[in-house]
């Protein structure tokens, strides 16, 4: 029997991702457990983006570390943003704590954990200008068996004002194409039926000559039946190519993730997003001239150095005027590094960015209402990827557009289900919440 090793993630989908390679570099060593309460090494993968993102770690830490004076034998180690950003001074603090790791260094965990069974401590947070962890077969934790994240690219180099991640992740690079068509390959063999290709800003995927369009293409080409979405885009670099190949390939989801942060253009200028309103608005009618039904979600910030009631309006008629079926929405967090921080104060009142925050939330809210109501009285095809937690005879999955269908799932009489996680099905939308459609089976 191997020892347990139990990893809790925080933050982006990236980290769900890296965690899944986590596991697979130490899985000579240890088998996984979703029990932390039964691991002998917790490894926590984390978010550095928001103040509220890091307090909640230092929570969970603390609790860790009572939990280590029960049982001695526990070795916890933290890996991921945070790790990057605070370094020794995770070491030094009270909270216990024997590994400190950053996002680029996984592969020396081995060797960082043979010095904590010697009685040391273990450090690495060194950044790579080319990990990309491309020939390292995930280990899928807490899988549905039906969707998986495919990584295509590391770091990001756009320095966004408020964004810590270029100083955690570091530098832009691409993973060989061929590495991501051979996992998505293997997934398909293995009864996979969508992947997600992730990247903190895919658009800019650069291997040789391929560019990302050109890699949606390859993907998308592996098997008709393999969904493949993707995420996240920059508005910025956006291309008509790669609107051209969503709407070539159908099993291409009709959705796309362009984080606007702000609609008004001086606060964009002042966030060094390098594009402004009418950019943004230009690039959103060139997805809808050639996919009309393109669903569009976005993250927006509220409260940003600087941002008036003129500037917070801009953001709520920008965000009418696109009509999103779904947004992350955030107040603004200063960031120790970033440029806004050194550069910028945070001067928005914290009663004024929660109020504009719970504008922006009450105003999507509606309009996630609106979007789902239009979809009342379509037929959908759906990929079933659950059971619903609160009856066991419905199930759900998601549509192209990425929204959630909940429906009934007949009891045959040999005591099956009419149909199981996996199965692609279609489904009736006969009414909705603004959160799901709820649909029947048809045909
Ligand atoms: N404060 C608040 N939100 C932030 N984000 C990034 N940095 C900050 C910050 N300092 C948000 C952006 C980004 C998403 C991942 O997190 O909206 O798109
Ligand atoms: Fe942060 Fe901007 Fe990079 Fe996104 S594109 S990770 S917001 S710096």
């Amino acid at each position: 029997m191997k020892p347990l090793l139990f990893i809790e993630t925080y933050g982006c989908q990236m980290n769900f991702a890296d965690s899944e390679i986590l596991a697979s570099i130490l899985q000579d060593r240890y088998d996984t457990t979703q029990d932390g309460m039964e691991a002998d090494l917790i490894l926590v993968n984390t978010c550095s983006i928001r103040d509220h993102a890091e307090q909640r770690v230092l929570n969970r830490l603390k609790e860790f570390a009572s939990l280590k004076k029960r049982r001695p034998s526990l070795k916890v180690g933290l890996v991921g943003c945070m790790a990057e950003r605070l370094k020794e001074q995770l070491l030094e603090s009270d909270l216990d704590i024997d590994l400190v790791v950053g996002p680029d260094a996984y592969r020396s965990l081995p060797s960082l954990l043979d010095e904590v069974q010697a009685g040391r401590k273990g450090m690495d947070v060194l950044l790579s200008e080319s990990e990309t962890y491309q020939e390292i077969q995930p280990v899928r934790l807490d899988s549905n068996h039906v969707s998986a994240f495919i990584p295509i690219m590391r770091g990001c180099q756009n320095f966004c004002a408020y964004c810590v991640v270029p100083y955690t992740r570091g530098k832009e690079r691409s993973r060989d194409a061929r590495t991501i068509v051979k996992e998505a390959e293997s997934l398909f063999a293995r009864g996979y039926k969508e992947v997600t290709l992730l990247g903190q800003n895919v658009n800019s995927y650069k291997a040789g000559d391929l560019d990302f369009a050109g890699l949606m293409r390859l993907v998308a080409e592996v098997d008709p039946a393999l969904r493949v979405r993707f995420s996240t885009s920059h508005p910025k670099d956006l291309s008509d190519a790669l609107i051209d190949v969503m709407a070539a390939y159908p099993n291409i989801c009709k959705n796309i993730h362009l984080p606007v942060q702000s609609g008004s253009s001086a606060m964009l200028a002042r966030m060094k997003r390098k594009y402004d309103r009418a950019w943004y608005l230009e690039r959103v009618a060139a997805l809808r001239a050639r996919i009309p039904d393109c669903g569009i979600s976005t993250d927006i910030i509220a409260g940003f150095c600087g941002e008036t009631e003129q500037d917070h309006e801009q953001t709520l008629s920008l965000m009418r005027e696109v009509g999103y079926d779904f947004a992350f929405m955030f107040k603004y967090s200063d960031r120790p590094g970033t440029f806004a921080h050194k550069n910028y104060v945070d001067d928005v009142p914290d009663e004024v960015k929660s109020r504009r925050l719970n504008e922006i939330i009450d105003l999507q809210q509606q309009l996630s209402l609106q979007s789902n109501r239009r979809d009342v009285g379509k037929t959908f095809d759906i990929l079933v990827e659950g059971v619903s937690k609160k009856d066991k005879h419905r199930f759900f999955g998601r549509n192209s557009q990425n929204k959630v269908v909940v429906f009934d799932n007949p009891l045959l009489p040999d005591g099956r289900f009419k149909v199981r996680v996996g199965d692609y099905v279609k489904t009736g939308v006969g009414d909705c919440t603004a959160a799901t459609l709820l649909g029947t089976l048809v045909g």
